[in-house]
Order: C-alpha cells, then structure tokens, then sequence
C-alpha cells in the first residue's frame, strides 16, 4: 500500500467501489482531488502513487492533471486567480484586463506575486462569456467567479485576501 493509500483508505476505498474493477482508471479525477487536498497541488510521487492504485501510467495521470485548470502540478500562490482570455472573453476586453491585473500585482500570467499570495493565470472558457472580464478564484475556501470584472475591483479583492493575511 503506498503513502497516498494509505492516509485516505477508507475514501479511496469508497472511491473504488464505484467503479467495475476493469474501470479503475475512471477514478484517476477523484484520486487527483484527494492528493490535491492536501497541500495544493498533486507532486510527482502522488502521480506515481495513484497511477498504482488503478494500475496505469503515471504519465497517464499527468497528461489528465494537465488538462485541467482545477489542477496543478506544482506549488503556487495560496490564491490562483485565473483569468479567461479565451476569444469570446478577448472580445470583451479580457487581455487587456489580464495584462492590467498582471501590472498592478507585478507578475507575468502563470507568476506568483512575492509575497507568495496570488497567482495569476490565463485559462481557457469558464462559461461565463457574457460576464467578462471574468476570473475564478481557487483557494482552500473552494473556488469562486468574479464576473464583470474591472482590474480595480480585482486589486480590491486581492487587498482584502491581504487583509486577511495580517489579520
Ligand atoms: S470564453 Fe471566457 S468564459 Fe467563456
């Protein structure tokens, strides 16, 4: 039994038995959540870890991680703030936003902010077109969209996570 089998048995083993047990590699989304819990992001040991629980690749488990922007790989800022600048969005002045709040932070799209807060990330169609500019928020509260957006609404929101912070 490897490390991430370990600490969550009881749900892993939950996880499993939805599952026919020649469809294991279905579960590879909910075993990403699992290891993601933890610390943010799923390293290169959890990928090798659930790999072997529903016995295939760790390459598969990347290649599906990679895919989606609910997932990471790799630590980053406690908040990822990520940005759609996917064409309809670009049309409602979403580069320009994302430019406007990369500045004001001092970080390029895919940067951490210094003080190790905020990453800012470009991400592809989060279905809510009309609404942008637009962004979701990714924390340990779960995740939430910021629609209508102007790049000082955004630098307020980023403010009072920094109030927080303090607090
Ligand atoms: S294109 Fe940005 S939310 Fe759909």
């Amino acid at each position: 039994m490897n490390p991430l089998q370990e600490r969550y048995s009881e749900e892993i083993a939950q996880v499993l038995s939805k599952y026919p047990a020649d469809q294991k590699r279905s579960a590879v989304m909910p075993l990403l959540y699992i290891a993601q819990r933890e610390h943010g992001y799923v390293s290169r040991e959890q990928f090798a870890q659930i790999a072997e629980i529903l016995e295939i690749s760790a390459t598969d488990v990347a290649e599906i991680l990679g895919f989606y922007t609910l997932y990471h790989d790799k630590p980053e800022g406690k908040y990822r703030l990520q940005v759609c600048n996917d064409l309809p969005c670009a049309l409602r002045g979403a580069d320009q936003f994302l430019e406007g709040v990369c500045d004001h932070l001092g970080v390029k799209p895919g940067g951490t902010t210094q003080d190790g807060l905020v990453t800012v990330e470009a991400v592809m169609c989060l279905a809510a077109c009309h609404r942008a500019p637009m962004f979701q928020v990714q924390s340990s509260e779960g995740i939430a969209y910021h629609e209508d957006q102007t790049v000082e609404s955004a630098a307020r929101l980023v403010d009072s996570w920094r109030a927080t912070e303090v607090e």
